[in-house]
C-alpha cells in the first residue's frame, strides 16, 4: 500500500485532535499507529475510513486523494475494511449472515454467493463451527474475529483495525492477533492502531508515533523501539514496556 497525508488536521471544538499530520509510506504493507491515548490515532483511522472529513489537509491512499464528498465517500468505504475496537456485528443475525450481510446489501452478490464467500473466510479463520451462533454465544475473540472475516469478505484495499484487541482478556488477544498475523503473511495490507506494543514491534513495517495529534516519528520496528531517537518515543515506551 501506499499512503499519503499531507497536514492533515482536525479539531474539535477548540481541541486540536489532528494537528497537522503529514506522513508517506510506499511499499508498506503493515503500519501500525502507536501513542498516548488521546493521541489521534482513532480519529486518522476514521479519516483514513472515510468516517469523519478533516478540516485541511490531503490524503492519499494507493495514489488516489481521497475526496471529502458524500458519494465518493460511500465508494470508498466499499473498497475498506474496517474492524473498529467494540464488537461491531449485527446482534440479531448468526455469525456467517454477518459476513453475508455486506456482500448481499452493498456489493450486490445473490445470497448463495455470498454465503459461499462467508463460509470460505470462516473456515480460514477456523469459525466454521460457530457459523450459526449468534454473536452473544460467541466469545470476545470468535466476535472480533466474525468482525474480521467481515471486513475481509469484500476484498478490500486496505483493511483498517483499531484496537481491535482492546476488550479482550489474554487469550483471545493472542486468538485475534494471530489471525491479523495471517492476514499478514497472506499479504493483506492494513493499518492497525494498537496498544500492544509487542505486536506492533513484530508485524509492522512501520510504525507511527502519534501524540498529541502530530506524528512525532515514523520508522521501522527495530529503529524505533530499539533506538528511537525521538525523546517523547522513548519517554513512552519506556513508560508502557516497564509494567
Ligand atoms: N467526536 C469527538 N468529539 C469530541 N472530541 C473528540 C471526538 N473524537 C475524538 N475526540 C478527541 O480527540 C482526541 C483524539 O482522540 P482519539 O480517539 O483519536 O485518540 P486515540 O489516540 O485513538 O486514543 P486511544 O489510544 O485512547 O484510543 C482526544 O482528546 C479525544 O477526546
Ligand atoms: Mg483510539
Amino acid at each position: 500500500m501506499k499512503l499519503k497525508l499531507s497536514n492533515v488536521a482536525r479539531a474539535f471544538g477548540r481541541h486540536k485532535a489532528l494537528d497537522g499530520v503529514s506522513l508517506e509510506v510506499r511499499d508498506c504493507r503493515a503500519l501500525v499507529f502507536i501513542g498516548p491515548s488521546g493521541g489521534g490515532k482513532s480519529t486518522l483511522l476514521r479519516i483514513l475510513a472515510g468516517l469523519e472529513k478533516p478540516d485541511s489537509g490531503e490524503v492519499e491512499i494507493n495514489g488516489k486523494p481521497l475526496v471529502f464528498e458524500e458519494a465518493q465517500l460511500l465508494k470508498h468505504r466499499r473498497n475498506l475494511g474496517v474492524v473498529f475496537q467494540g464488537f461491531n456485528l449485527f446482534p440479531h443475525l448468526s455469525a456467517v449472515e454477518n459476513v453475508v450481510l455486506p456482500l448481499t446489501a452493498v456489493h450486490g452478490h445473490t445470497h448463495a454467493q455470498a454465503r459461499e464467500v462467508a463460509m470460505e473466510l470462516l473456515r480460514r479463520f477456523q469459525l466454521d463451527a460457530h457459523a450459526d451462533k449468534k454473536p452473544a454465544a460467541l466469545s470476545g475473540g470468535q466476535k472480533q474475529r466474525i468482525a474480521i472475516a467481515r471486513a475481509l469478505a469484500v476484498q478490500p484495499q486496505v483493511l483498517l483495525l483499531d484496537e481491535p484487541t482492546s476488550a479482550l482478556d489474554p487469550a483471545m488477544t493472542a486468538e485475534v492477533l494471530e489471525t491479523i498475523e495471517l492476514l499478514r503473511d497472506q499479504g493483506r495490507d492494513f493499518i492497525l492502531a494498537t496498544h500492544e506494543m509487542g505486536f506492533a514491534r513484530k508485524v509492522a513495517d512501520q510504525v507511527a508515533f502519534i501524540a498529541e495529534g502530530r506524528l512525532v516519528e515514523l520508522a521501522e520496528p527495530g529503529t524505533l523501539f530499539g533506538a528511537s531517537s525521538a525523546p517523547a518515543t522513548r519517554r513512552f515506551l519506556e513508560r508502557v514496556l516497564r509494567w
